[in-house]
């Protein structure tokens, strides 16, 4: 046993049938890294690295992790790195989704399995925070998260551009006609230009906000630009926590109750925040067996305004949200709402650390809640029989003109049929319609793409339209906008009537009403009923997934994953 009363690297001895020479060779192993006894002997903190070649937004963790060692080293540990999987957003195929139950495993199982008394996950780019969430949850081992920050801005012809709002804004104007290919070239390499995850409210920070709102990351540190001198502080003092965690023994199911998951959704209302948030969240909630519904989330969108003016529902970048005030400004404004008794990862309670940050604020980004930037939350759920468990909405970032109405069905029955159809100038299709995306769901695509901000078809957009009701089993990015519903549970693969829908049938939109509606009567969606076509299992972790996937209601965790510990 280690002199600190931690096990330290006693914890978890391999299993020789021996204790005594598994701790004898395993210490000596690690001196063989050139580790001193004293060293061994201290707390070890364990920092999973996320990052990789083949994800841009986590470029920077070598210096971040540097700082972390820092900050652990000046608090009396020993910090160990070690590698896990990393998702980097654009890199992967069919899609990120796809493996977020794959990283969370493999962060569960190797902070279970190496002997650690604290854990630093390393994480920022979409699917990378909740797999960690999710993992560290399960694992039941001390944990604290350090968020890479988001992206700077960049500059193309005297405008700012932030990844990865103006992505498809510009994406839009070049379909429309508007840009040549040699203007969206240029703007290409000027969309993303630093380390760090997108620059606007999309999932990644959506997720940087609602860490700190859980209580899992340091207060203040969710919106930090991954280029700031103040990130690597962050980092420093995560690692100095990390130490303090690994002697108080705090663990994240004692950090993320049902209360703490409340505070969570507010915070991703009144941020305007990404649609996935609302599935990660409930997949990070399901491994403490923590329910979400969505009957709850309508309940607290109504009684939530939309307080941050960011980009895709408003007008700025993650880093003047840093700058206006960052999370502080929030969290005090939502005071009243929120359950000031959850515990963070510094022991402190968050009515605690909002007792005592008075910070400036910058009303132009962060309003107050006497005067929010929308009087509401900025997501809906919607319930009916084209979606029996339902369908999620960004009402913060859609046009409001297309809530109540009904419209005719042009359905595409998969992502192919889509992109070899959409801009056929014969396809029979006018602004008033509603495109329908089947096959795009957990099962269906499979991994749930971010499919489901199926494009203008090229004939309207060029005729100036820019937003149509979209329905689809699919998600969308968080930093995407428009009148789009996403997340139809059951999907189409699974059984759900999205699958039975047929291009001329009538659907109806109530968002008032909460309402979403196939107008096509029982008896004839009885006839076209075939129980779903969900993609064919292959070998692998393609089989595992396609055999244990959940829907999105769900969070699309593993259905062997969802509650207590191993
Ligand atoms: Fe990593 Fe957007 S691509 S956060």
């Amino acid at each position: 046993m280690a002199d600190h009363g931690l096990p330290g690297l006693a914890r978890g001895l391999t299993n020789y049938g021996d204790r005594d020479f598994a701790l004898y060779l395993r210490r000596s192993f690690a001196r063989s890294m050139g580790y001193s006894t004293r060293a061994l002997a201290r707390p070890i903190v364990g920092i999973a690295d996320s990052a990789s070649g083949f994800n841009n937004c986590h470029r920077h963790f070598p210096e971040l992790i540097e700082a972390v060692k820092r900050g652990v080293l000046a608090a009396g540990g020993t910090p160990i790195t070690f590698p896990t999987i990393s998702l980097g957003e654009v890199f992967l195929d069919p899609t990120s989704m796809l493996y977020r139950n794959l990283m969370s495993m493999d962060v569960e199982e190797m902070v279970r399995a190496q002997p650690m008394d604290a854990a630093v996950l390393v994480g920022g780019c979409d699917k990378t925070v909740p797999a960690q969430l999710m993992g560290a949850a399960s694992a039941g081992v001390p944990a604290i998260q350090l968020l890479a920050g988001p992206m700077m801005t960049g500059r193309h012809e005297g405008e700012r551009l932030g990844a990865c709002t103006d992505c498809r804004r510009f994406w839009g104007q070049y379909r429309a006609g508007k840009l040549t290919p040699q203007q969206i070239d240029g703007i290409e390499g000027r969309l993303a230009t630093t380390a760090g995850t997108c620059a606007v409210m999309g999932t990644a920070s959506t997720m940087a906000c609602i860490t700190e709102a859980l209580g899992m990351a340091l207060p203040g540190t969710a919106a930090i630009p991954a280029v700031h001198a103040d990130r690597l502080r962050a980092a420093e003092a995560t690692g100095e926590a990390a130490v303090a965690l690994a002697h108080s023994r705090l663990t994240p199911d004692r950090i993320v109750t049902a209360h703490a998951i409340e505070n969570a959704l507010r915070v991703l209302l009144c941020i305007g925040g990404s649609t996935n948030a609302i599935v990660h969240l409930t997949a990070i909630a399901g491994r403490l067996g923590i329910p979400i519904s969505l009957e709850t989330v309508n309940r607290l969108s109504d009684d939530t305004p939309v307080l941050v003016d960011l980009k895709p529902s408003g007008q700025h970048y993650m880093e003047d949200f840093f700058a206006a005030g960052g999370m502080g400004g929030v969290l005090r404004e939502l005071k009243p709402k929120l359950h000031l008794d959850c515990v963070t990862v510094t022991g402190q309670k968050l009515g605690d650390r909002l007792n005592g940050d008075g910070a400036w604020v910058d009303r132009q980004v962060i309003r107050s809640a006497a005067e929010p930037f929308q009087p509401v939350g900025g997501l809906v759920a919607l319930f009916g029989s084209l979606a029996p468990r339902g369908a999620i909405l960004k009402r913060s970032a859609a046009d409001a003109r297309l809530f109540e109405r009904e419209g005719r069905a042009v359905v595409f029955t998969s992502l192919e049929d889509l992109s070899n159809r959409v801009d056929d100038p014969a396809l029979d299709v006018t602004a008033d319609d509603f495109l329908v995306l089947q096959n795009a769901g957990p099962k269906g695509a499979p991994g749930m793409p971010e499919a489901g901000y199926l494009p203008i078809p090229q004939k309207l957009s060029r005729a100036g339209v820019t937003d149509m009701v979209r329905i689809s089993d699919a998600r969308m990015s968080g930093t995407a906008y428009g009148t789009i519903v996403l997340h139809v549970t059951p999907e189409s693969a699974d059984g759900g009537p999205l699958g039975l829908v047929k291009s001329g049938d009538r659907i109806r939109l109530s968002v008032k009403a909460r309402k979403l509606d196939l107008l096509v009567d029982d008896a004839e969606l009885r006839r076209r009923a075939n129980g779903g076509q969900a993609a064919a299992p292959k070998r692998g972790y393609r089989r595992l997934y396609l055999d244990h996937v959940l829907q999105a209601d769900l969070g699309c965790d593993f259905d062997f994953l969802r509650g207590g510990q191993a």
